[in-house]
């Protein structure tokens, strides 16, 4: 894994924008995997703003969004799929019918589950799949442990996240307690991972998923598992890493290092 510590909100934001930026522009077609949350809104910003100036084109991306609430329709203002209207979708050229959002109200969630990876699979997969992480060190919705081969499926949040997520909701009793989710199994065949952190909220389960064991108890962990994973922080969720030198030093030496 790679791990890029850059100075602040902004500079985290920017180049992972610019890694999503390389692989539309050599792949026009790439599916992505989109993620919610505080976190990533500077990337889609950043995004937004490359398409406005003529930088970038979404008219051929597939996206699949990682999960969502139950309970909630697309409409409400906490759902994941308004969400991801209203800080990207509605600002950039992506075709309503390549946009999937795991649905939250369905009448059949088994099936929904198996029908969401079937979609993936057949869009070819997923190519670079954005991440953030949870205080509790979860992707996605897959709680502490989560199966590290899990699928797309029902998960009941933890204490820590709808904690987490209830500065969101009017009371901490709205915070919906299920959600859809892609599974561990799933974001782990995306060819490309990028985690984003930021804050010190983030530091030490940045530091349990970056230089811990691989363990379901934290499941950013395992994108130790993957080929082609990135996580970029910023100072403050990188305060708790003790190999920092190392990741400075790998990527100060980069421009420079033999291609694998
Ligand atoms: P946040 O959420 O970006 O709002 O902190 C991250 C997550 O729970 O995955």
């Amino acid at each position: 894994m790679e791990v890029v510590i850059r100075q602040n909100y902004n500079e985290m934001s920017k180049l992972a924008a610019q890694m999503v930026a390389e692989l539309l522009n050599t792949k026009p077609n790439a599916v992505l995997g989109m993620a919610t949350g505080s976190t990533p809104l500077g990337l889609y910003q950043e995004l937004v703003r490359m398409y406005k100036q003529g930088q970038l084109d979404f008219s051929r991306v597939m996206t699949f969004n990682l999960d969502e609430y139950v309970g909630l329709p697309g409409n409400h203002p906490q759902s994941y799929a308004y969400f991801m209207q209203e800080n990207f979708f509605r600002h950039v050229n992506v075709p309503a019918q390549n946009i999937n959002v795991p649905s939250g109200t369905t009448s059949n969630y088994p099936a929904f589950c198996d029908w969401y990876e079937k979609r993936i699979a057949e869009c070819g997969g997923i190519d670079l799949q954005i991440l953030g992480i949870g205080s509790d060190g979860h992707i996605a919705f897959n709680e502490p442990t989560s199966s590290l081969s899990s699928r797309t499926r029902l998960k009941t949040l933890s204490k820590q996240t709808i904690d987490d997520n209830a500065r969101f909701f009017e009371r901490r009793e709205d915070v919906p307690v299920y959600a859809i989710t892609m599974g561990v199994g799933t974001i782990l065949e995306a060819r490309q991972l990028l985690l984003v952190a930021s804050g010190k909220s983030k530091a030490s389960a940045i530091a349990q998923a970056v230089e811990g064991p691989v363990t379901s108890m934290v499941t950013a962990s395992a994108l130790q598992l993957h080929r082609d994973a990135t996580v970029i922080v910023d100072e403050d969720a990188a305060s708790e890493l003790t190999m920092r030198e190392y990741y400075e030093f790998i990527y100060a030496a980069k421009p420079a290092a033999p291609r694998a």
